[in-house]
């Protein structure tokens, strides 16, 4: 590229670099090196003005200049007198080391923490200290995050007092915790199939029995759901509708308001699973529609968690129910644990005191990465159907034939890691589907795809000739 082609403002490059502005010249060159690898500052842009951006950053313009002179000898930028200095990318297969041989990820739908959580990290050690004089004990969450917990639930819509939130270590905690509270062994629990593998494992693990209703090709089965509610009354569901794990998929205003009444109905309690609500990846997160609990008050129970708006490292997830069941939930949280890390619910308090900013900033992030894996998996794959989800942080690709297992082993070998389809069924199946998350940085994710790309292309050269010659007759 011999010229830009975009440019990013000093205030907004300042923003996306957060914490990154600390490490000297060194910690510069790697923040923008990092945006460009993460598709937030594409190849062509320009970069603000040395002078300009050293005064939004406050430090010298010979540390921006020589931030700038590691990202050309990188590869990362180049300069022209009169046209400034704009990004690049280093040319050529392998240029960027770290993709060279790199193992890929792709069975944790889990994005990095982004900037900002450092420095979030930064403001509760200064004011820590009164805590250490604390036994640091608390049951039902640190006051303070209950209390901004409340604050966001109520500006979402759902008015929440503290005393209706409890504090856990992650949302897979907060549902274990539901289910020792809500269900006896034998007892039935309703999900959406494909589900997200983790919450069939928990539903299993209190000697639960999971009952799934198979999602259609597009949309909600609302009318399976009451049918299974009707026919084998579960105690409990387990319900995901804000951009289902893995398809990505939320459920409507009108859904919601059908689905409360069939709750309503049939009596059911839920287990409303929030973790992914804040990744809205449309024009006007702001317009979505309101939480489920609205639809059911009473009897819905809502999980939420920080992991994928902020950090799962925290481990820090909620549970937002009517009061008495909060009391229920923490009568029986002691043979589970005493309490979640008081610095981590601090952390999470102060990151909820003005969460939009680093919220857009996420958004921003997996919008980009979602697009970039959309035209890699387009590019490389087209026989692979999916539909582009409106948020959530995964594609649910339907598969030329059954050879998500066989396409998963195969990419160990590439140094990709996969979550075959049948992880996501109660039973096994689900062998034409495969979830692809988009939690990495556009490159590593392009690469992924070709080396996925070419382990499919094998898969269909080996193919039976005759699909009946490994049956086995049952007698
Ligand atoms: C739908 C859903 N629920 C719960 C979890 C677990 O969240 P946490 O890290 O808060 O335990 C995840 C993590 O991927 C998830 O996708």
């Amino acid at each position: 590229m011999t010229q830009p082609t975009g440019r990013i403002s000093t205030r907004r490059l300042a923003l996306l670099l957060g914490e990154w502005r600390a490490g000297g010249s060194r910690g510069l060159a790697a923040g923008v090196r990092g945006l460009v690898l993460d598709g937030q500052l594409p190849p062509g842009t320009a970069l603000p003005a040395e002078r300009e951006l050293a005064a939004a950053l406050g430090v010298s313009r010979t540390l921006v200049a020589s931030a700038w002179d590691r990202l050309r000898a990188g590869g990362f930028a180049a300069s022209r007198r009169g046209s400034g200095t704009w990004t690049t990318l280093p040319h050529g297969p392998g240029a960027v080391p770290e993709l060279a041989e790199q193992p890929i990820d792709l069975a944790r739908a889990a994005p990095a923490a982004l900037p900002g959580v450092g420095s979030a990290f930064d403001r509760v050690r200064d004011r820590f200290a009164p805590e250490l004089a604390d036994h640091g004990y608390h049951e039902t969450g640190h006051p303070e995050l209950r209390v901004r917990l409340a604050e966001r639930f109520t500006a979402r819509g759902l008015p929440t007092a503290p005393d209706e939130v409890l504090v856990t270590s992650g949302a897979q905690h907060a549902f274990a915790l539901v289910l020792r509270t809500l269900t006896g062994p034998g007892d039935r629990v309703l999900l959406d199939q494909p589900a997200y593998p983790n919450t069939i494992d928990a539903i299993r693990a209190a000697h639960a029995v999971p009952v799934p209703v198979p999602l259609p090709e597009t949309g909600w089965d609302l009318v399976g759901t009451e049918a299974v509610l009707r026919q084998s009354a579960p105690r409990l569901a387990y319900l995901l509708v804000d951009f289902h794990n893995p398809t990505g998929r939320r459920l409507d205003a009108a859904g919601r308001e059908r689905l409360g009444a069939i709750l309503r109905r049939t009596r059911t309690p839920a287990v409303v699973d929030e973790t992914l609500v804040e990744l809205d990846l449309g024009d006007d997160p702001a317009a979505g529609p309101q939480p489920m609990a609205c639809a059911a008050p009473g009897q819905v129970i809502t999980v939420g968690s920080a992991s994928k708006s902020h950090w799962g490292g925290l481990r820090i997830g909620w549970v937002r129910a009517p009061a008495d069941v909060i009391r229920r939930l923490v009568s029986v949280r002691p043979a589970f644990d005493l309490g979640s890390s008081v610095f981590d619910q601090l952390v999470v308090a102060d990151l909820l005191a003005d969460p939009e900013p680093l919220l857009a900033a996420r958004r921003d992030q997996l919008r980009v990465r979602r697009d970039a894996l959309v035209a890699a998996v387009r590019e490389h794959r087209p026989d692979w159907r999916f539909t582009v989800p409106p948020g959530g942080q995964s594609l649910w690709c339907a598969l030329p034939g059954p050879i998500s297992t066989r396409l998963a082993v195969g990419a160990q070998r590439v140094g990709v890691r996969l979550v075959p389809g049948s992880r996501f069924g109660v039973h096994g199946g689900l062998e034409n589907w495969l979830r692809l998350p988009y939690t990495l940085t556009p490159p590593v994710l392009t690469t992924a795809v070709r080396r996925l790309a070419a382990v499919a292309a094998q898969l269909s050269s080996e193919e039976p000739d005759s699909p009946g010659d490994d049956l086995v007759p049952v007698v």
